[in-house]
């Protein structure tokens, strides 16, 4: 089982600030039964203006680290791109974007204002061939009136959706838990991942999470994570 969505790769966003933690965090995704990880450190030019140099930096160095305690190796790296006026200026500059697999990229939209063109956004992706993964849509408040309008929309346009999983949990608000459980039940999700940036978000996984109930939830949803494996 792969996760994809995570910030396990130290010291270069909000997630992971050392070896030792980034460890720990990949000892907590094992356990939950991602025996598998790529690691999508935030890119946002203003808060995480990280670079695919910067971002392999971080993961040869943890891989060094995890050689040195004879633990496997993180198997990937790609991106949490934030989609603002930069990342569309970079990606017509025809900059490459790091995917989780083939040309599967992790996106992201702002938490506090709904981004007024998203559509150009999903057109310029997928003219340069892109497909792209919409990280946590349920967290999205500005879409929560009219979901069901607001969310076919995305998909119409061409947005693969990842939940996370603690969406599901009370974790991040009544709101957020009840548009990712009706989202889950329409079928609209494509993959679940953890987002995984410290030691509370493990605490509340294993909270309400099993690597057995996460293997069942992955086959009855038909959850694809494992398609962007290799
Ligand atoms: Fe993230």
């Amino acid at each position: 089982m792969l996760d994809f969505h995570n910030h396990i790769l130290p010291g270069i966003d909000d997630g992971s600030p050392d070896f030792e933690t980034s460890l720990r965090l990949l000892r907590g995704l094992k356990d939950l039964g991602f025996d598998s990880v790529k690691a999508s450190p935030h890119t946002i030019a203003d808060t995480h203006p990280n670079t695919p140099d910067t971002i392999k930096a971080s993961f040869d160095s943890l891989n060094q680290y995890l050689t040195s305690q004879a633990y496997p190796h993180v198997s990937g790296f790609a991106s949490e791109y934030m989609l603002d006026d930069i990342f569309l200026a970079n990606l017509k500059a025809k900059k490459p974007l790091l995917c989780v697999h083939d040309k599967f990229v992790l996106v992201e939209l702002s938490y506090a204002q709904k981004p007024e063109h998203v559509e150009g956004y999903s057109f310029q992706l997928q003219l340069d061939g892109y497909i792209p993964i919409l990280a946590h849509p349920e967290r999205y408040g500005y879409y929560h009136k009219n979901a069901e309008s607001n969310y076919d929309y995305l998909k119409d346009l061409g947005f693969d959706f990842q939940l996370n999983l603690l969406s599901l949990t009370p974790y991040y608000g009544k709101d957020v838990q009840k548009v990712a459980n009706d989202l889950l039940e329409k079928g609209y999700y494509d993959y679940a991942c953890t987002d995984l940036h410290h030691d509370r978000h493990l605490e509340a996984l294993n909270q309400f999470f099993t690597a057995d109930s996460l293997r069942d939830l992955m086959k009855k949803y038909r959850l694809q994570n494992d398609k962007l494996a290799g």
